[in-house]
């Protein structure tokens, strides 16, 4: 089964935290568009960090070609769909649950069913290739999904934004709990203004 190829792109600290510190927002994006990805892919904690600035966010259309916003959202936690897709991010939304996922509360939103408990990551980012079309799927997020990822072996890039300061102790790491073994292959190594260096890695 062929799926998409997989890059999480990442703005990181130097103790390698995601979350604690403001990151180069410009840069971040004007970075990720290296990759024109079809399908972004987000956790819903992601997404729950960002709703009350979507609630107030002006709606625009989305430029043509557009990736998909997919959220992992095994709970049913997100509330923001109609932002979501009204933001001029996206092409359009679509929630991935699981069996077990409780009703969506009068929500109406474009889902995929992938997984008994929870979602099933390998077996979305599968019907994600096949059905909707995605050859590269980019990952936002501040660990937790890239952590599970990673130890699926379903991560086939990482890139890190690194910003020279210290989140200091208590912070979202970009990997999240779980890590895998093996060197990660440099691709590209980059120093950018005011101390930012982009470091893009093949996973192994
Ligand atoms: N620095 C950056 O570049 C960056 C980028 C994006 C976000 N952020 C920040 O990071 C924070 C959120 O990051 P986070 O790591 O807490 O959350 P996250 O990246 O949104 O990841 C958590 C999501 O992953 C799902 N998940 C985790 N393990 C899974 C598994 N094994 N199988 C299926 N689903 C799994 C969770 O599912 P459940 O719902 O089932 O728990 C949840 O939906 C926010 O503060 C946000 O602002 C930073």
């Amino acid at each position: 089964m062929i799926r998409p190829h997989v890059v999480a792109h990442v703005a990181i600290t130097l103790d390698g935290a995601t979350t604690g510190f403001a990151p180069a927002v410009v840069r971040f994006y004007e970075l990720a568009a290296t990759w024109a990805e079809d399908v972004t892919l987000a956790g819903a904690d992601t997404i729950l960090a960002q709703e009350p600035a979507l609630r107030e966010a002006p709606r625009r259309p989305a430029p043509a070609g557009a990736p998909l916003l997919a959220v992992v959202d095994s709970r049913a936690r997100v509330r923001e769909w109609e932002a979501l897709g009204a933001v001029g991010h996206w092409s359009g939304v679509l929630a991935l649950r699981a069996a077990a996922t409780p009703p969506r509360p009068q929500q109406a939103v474009p889902e995929l069913v992938a997984g008994a408990e929870r979602v099933d990551l390998a077996a979305a980012l599968a019907v994600l290739g096949q059905r909707h079309g995605a050859r590269v799927v980019r990952v936002d997020s501040g660990g937790g999904l890239i952590g599970a990822l990673l130890r699926d072996n379903l991560l086939d890039e990482l890139s890190l934004l690194v910003h020279p300061r210290l989140a200091g102790p208590g912070q979202q790491a970009w990997h999240g709990a779980q890590g895998r073994a093996g060197a990660f292959e440099l691709v590209a190594a980059e120093a950018l203004e005011q101390g930012l260096v982009w470091l893009r890695y093949r996973v192994p």
